[in-house]
């Protein structure tokens, strides 16, 4: 009776395990991998509350679905894919004025933080549109403003797109100024200081070439860096890359009771030369190693309970 009671533990437990990891591992069908993370104490420090996982249950399901937002001080875009050999994050913002949308604009802002370590890369292209006589982009600060690929001037939006037109049909002679500009522009001017009432932004820039502003891609592609912690040799031995919450210190999380400084495995698994702690957070299972430590564990709980 005990022994098969014992075998059912063997069998689910690993299953509860994997179930509930300290660091979760995805959020919708988005990856989530170092420096990253949704859960507070896993990932690089400097990219805490970052990221937010946020589950909503569709209407009249049972189904929810998860999406993944970076969060910044002028809201929560929507993370649409982080590549991580590219290093980049694209996101979304669903309240900015696209081609075919025509919505107010807000400030774009980011931390101090995530500006040096995660601003828009050099082919995202902020435009700036329905520009006053005044605007600093049309006087001190003209130079800031270009034409990219040799094709696409900034003016081409109020011709080609429907969301855009209406600039074009209030304008009694010449439509108002149009600017295609930078991150550094709009980190240094407010749209209020710009004096642009609407924009909007596109990536890729660079491959846009002959292609008409209806099919560009909407949005921001950010660049980030990885900080160099050891994280290679943490996760080289099985475990998770994670911070202390109060001292922001990192650690590497081996399993639900076991954080270590550097690496897992080191003095806790016999003859362990090839480490392996068995990392809970890891969802890898199937390591023989980490089956033996779930075993030893159920069988020393087990000797107490029954
Ligand atoms: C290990 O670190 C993680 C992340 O900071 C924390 O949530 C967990 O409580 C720690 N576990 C132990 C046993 O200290
Ligand atoms: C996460 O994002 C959602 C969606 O924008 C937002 O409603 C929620 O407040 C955010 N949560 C945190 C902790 O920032
Ligand atoms: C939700 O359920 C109601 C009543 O069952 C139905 O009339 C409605 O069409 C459903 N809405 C969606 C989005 O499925
Ligand atoms: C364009 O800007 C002017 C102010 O410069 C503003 O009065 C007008 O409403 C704006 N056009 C649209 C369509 O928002
Ligand atoms: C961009 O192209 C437009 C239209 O061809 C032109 O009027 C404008 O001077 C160009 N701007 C720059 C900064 O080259």
């Amino acid at each position: 009776m005990s022994s098969l009671f014992l075998l059912y533990l063997l069998f689910l437990l690993p299953f509860f395990c994997h179930s509930l990891p300290l660091c979760r591992n995805s959020c919708g069908n988005i990856r989530i991998d170092y420096p990253f993370a949704v859960d507070d104490g896993c990932g690089a420090p400097l990219y805490r509350n970052m990221l937010n996982c946020s589950t909503t249950l569709a209407t009249n399901t049972t189904i929810s679905t998860a999406d993944l937002f970076f969060e910044t001080p002028s809201g929560s875009y929507k993370v649409e894919s982080i590549d991580y050999s590219d290093k980049t994050l694209t996101i979304y913002d669903p309240s900015m004025s696209t081609c075919t949308i025509l919505q107010p604009h807000h400030d774009f802002v980011l931390s101090d933080v995530q500006s040096a370590l995660i601003p828009p890369s050099p082919d995202t292209v902020f435009a700036l549109m329905n520009c006053s006589i005044d605007s600093p982009v049309l006087n001190h600060y003209k130079s800031l403003c270009f034409n990219f690929s040799a094709d696409h001037s900034c003016d081409e939006l109020y011709g080609s797109c429907t969301s855009f037109k209406i600039f074009q049909m209030l304008a009694n002679d010449t439509p108002p100024a149009c600017c295609f500009t930078s991150y550094s522009t709009v980190k240094f001017m407010s749209m209020n200081i710009l004096d642009c009432t609407h924009y909007t932004t596109f990536y890729d820039a660079d491959k846009l070439k002959g292609e008409k502003p209806m099919d560009w891609s909407y949005g921001m592609k950010l660049t980030y860096g990885v900080p160099d912690t050891g994280c290679d040799r943490c996760r080289k031995s099985g475990g998770t890359c994670g911070f202390d919450v109060e001292t922001e210190g990192t650690v590497c999380i081996c399993s639900a009771s076991v954080n270590s400084t550097r690496e897992c495995g080191a003095g806790t698994v016999a003859g362990g030369s090839s480490g392996g702690g068995g990392g809970i957070g890891q969802g890898h299972g199937g390591l023989l190693l980490p089956s033996i430590l779930h075993l030893s564990t159920i069988l020393f709980a087990s000797t107490i309970f029954l």
